[in-house]
């Protein structure tokens, strides 16, 4: 897997008014700035280095809408949030595997998966683990046999608290555990809100992805009121941006309205190259540095430190 930057070439010729770098962030968060959410940036000081770690914060990307972008923010937010020294475990909790695809992992070659650490006793987390080319970047990967989970917690003791269950043992050893769920709210859904102490929720700027929000913070709620009370809404990234048009705009404008402070000052724009990553099997932040879209998750990255 190549890091070196001869990818980046193309990236610094995306500079917009978003693509900005972390430090230039905070040196306009600082002058009280503008962002693309209409509000002034909010002040996020350097991250400071860890001497030790863990226990982590465990972190659900949520959204029962498909392709808004929960993938994609599971890698480059933990790839980015290694790169500022901390260790991150990410967790595939979607049964199409595209989060470990994504990280260059065949999954039909894998002996061991998310499935077996749920459903067998004596599987442990570093049975299935597997380190990724990025430093401090661990992944639990999974394949199709998740989703026969699904139906096999059904009949299980405690089902909704399987993956809180497994995790455990191994929430000392990390700062952050990513999960990046499927699109639905079944019982693995319900599994990593139970498992979380935040929900980060995607959202793309397109009209219909306002369309079962109130359905999904229902149901964070109630994972809340009945199994998770630490549970919180951690904030709403809004992804696809297109700053050239004024749809983009107004649907971003009323996520504003309806999240407040809820929203990131970090959006994320639109390109092909998040795409193209997926085809490199890595994050875009070792793929393409220098892009914008790596600078942008660098940013949210502080942000989610910050908070
Ligand atoms: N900011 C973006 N701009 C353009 N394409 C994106 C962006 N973020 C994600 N994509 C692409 O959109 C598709 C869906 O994204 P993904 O992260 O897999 O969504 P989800 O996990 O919510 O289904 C993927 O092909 C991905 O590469
Ligand atoms: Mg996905």
């Amino acid at each position: 897997m190549s890091t070196n930057g001869s990818h980046a070439g193309p990236g610094a010729a995306e500079q917009t008014a978003l693509d900005v770098t972390a430090a230039e962030l905070g040196a306009l968060s600082r002058a009280g700035a503008m962002g693309p959410t209409g509000r002034p940036l909010r002040h996020i000081g350097e991250p400071a280095p860890l001497t030790e770690h863990g226990p982590a914060r465990v972190i659900a990307m949520c959204n029962q809408k498909g392709g808004v972008g929960k993938t994609t923010t599971t890698i480059n937010l933990g790839a980015a949030l290694a790169e500022c020294g901390r260790r991150v475990l990410l967790v595939d909790f979607d049964p199409q595997g595209a989060l470990s695809v994504g990280l260059g992992v065949n999954t039909h070659e894998l002996d061991l998966t998310v499935y077996n650490l749920l459903m067998q006793r004596g599987v442990t987390v570093d049975d299935v683990l597997i380190k990724t080319n990025v430093a401090g970047l661990d992944l639990l990967p999974s394949n199709i046999d998740l989703s026969a989970a699904e139906v096999q917690l059904v009949t299980e003791v405690a089902r909704e608290m399987t993956l809180q269950r497994v995790l455990r043992p191994i929430i000392d050893e990390y700062d952050y555990i990513l999960i990046d769920c499927q699109p639905s709210l079944g019982l693995l859904t319900i599994n990593a809100l139970t498992a979380a102490h935040g929900v980060l929720v995607p959202l793309e700027c397109e009209f219909f992805s306002l369309r079962g929000l109130a359905l999904l913070i229902d149901t964070v709620e109630k994972v809340k009121e009945r199994l998770n009370p630490d549970l919180e809404l951690d904030g709403v990234l809004a992804t696809m941006y297109d700053a050239r048009t004024t749809h983009s705009k107004q649907v971003l404008a009323r996520v504003v309205e309806a999240f407040g402070d809820k929203v990131y000052d970090t959006v994320i724009a639109r390109t092909v190259r998040f795409p193209e990553t997926t085809v490199a099997g890595e994050p875009i932040t070792s793929w393409a540095p220098g892009s914008s879209g790596a600078r942008a998750y660098r940013a949210l990255a502080r942000e989610v430190l910050g908070r």
